[in-house]
């Protein structure tokens, strides 16, 4: 037990997120990015946008720069308007020296396909970087085929999409680091079938919010155990990072 008191001053707020080793030797490393008010609310009025301001809106943007691919559920596409990743240039530099594209991917599960393939995260993809689209086998032909004109489309279980297999699809692309960004229900079915290896939650100063958790798992899953690797303070807002225990 230990009490935390303020420590040293760090200037660069991704830089305790960028020293972490991710490398794992049989499938790519699944890490997401949350934030959540003290009550664990996810949302405000069905969006993410008052919880993430100042020093977490721009952790939002260049934890990005840590990935390969950034993972997403379709209903936070369709509610937070995503579009193709894009990093500061010092981040892009940074990623150009290590031999990696200028900006990670972006993949997006989703069961029934209802998804705008006009919308800037599908039609707005370098071609280079095709947004890739996780569904399964059930989903509608039609759709499916609509899809596969705009974005890679990867089938990845019967009913809906395993998360096991989904991962296993992006590792066999060459996605080393995956960086889920929700929503709750997509992430809960990964750390449901322990899928998920580190969570950076961002805790705001605020209580309140939607009957949203950060995570919702789906019914009778177990408990899933973290490791706290590391707590900041930046006024009021704390940022936690946790990672699953290798002996877990
Ligand atoms: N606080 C945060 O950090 C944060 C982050 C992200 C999102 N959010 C908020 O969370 C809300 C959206 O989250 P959500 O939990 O409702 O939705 P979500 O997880 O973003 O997406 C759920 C959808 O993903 C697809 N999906 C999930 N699991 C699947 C599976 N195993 N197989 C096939 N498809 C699967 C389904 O899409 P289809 O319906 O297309 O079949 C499902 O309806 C928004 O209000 C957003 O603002 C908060």
């Amino acid at each position: 037990m230990h009490l935390l008191r303020p420590g040293e001053e760090l200037g660069d707020l991704l830089a305790p997120y960028a020293e972490v080793d991710r490398r794992r030797p049989d499938r790519a490393w699944v890490m997401a990015n949350m934030v959540g008010t003290l009550s664990g609310s996810a949302s405000v009025g069905g969006k993410v946008g008052v919880l993430s301001e100042g020093p977490d809106a721009r952790l939002f943007v260049d934890m990005r720069s840590l990935a390969d691919v950034v993972l997403v559920g379709a209903e936070t596409v369709r509610r937070e308007g995503y579009g193709p990743v894009r990093l500061r240039e010092e981040l892009v530099e940074a990623r150009r020296a290590q031999g990696r594209p200028d900006a990670p991917g972006v993949a997006v599960v989703s069961r029934s396909l209802e998804l705008d393939w006009d919308r800037p995260v599908f039609a707005g993809a370098p071609e280079d970087r095709r947004t890739i689209v996780l569904t399964c086998e059930s989903a509608d032909p039609a759709r499916l085929a609509r899809a596969r004109e705009v974005a890679d489309v990867v089938v990845a279980g019967e009913q809906s999409v395993d998360p096991a297999l989904a991962v296993a699809a992006l590792t066999e692309r060459g996605h080393r680091v995956v960086l889920c960004e929700g929503g709750p229900r997509w992430l809960g079915e990964l750390v449901a079938h322990d899928c998920l290896d580190e969570l950076c939650l961002t805790l705001a100063p605020v209580l309140g919010g939607d009957l949203l958790p950060v995570s919702i798992a789906p019914p009778d899953s177990p408990l899933r155990r973290f490791a706290l690797r590391h707590a900041i303070a930046a006024d009021d807002t704390l940022f936690l990072r946790y990672e699953r225990p290798t002996d877990a």
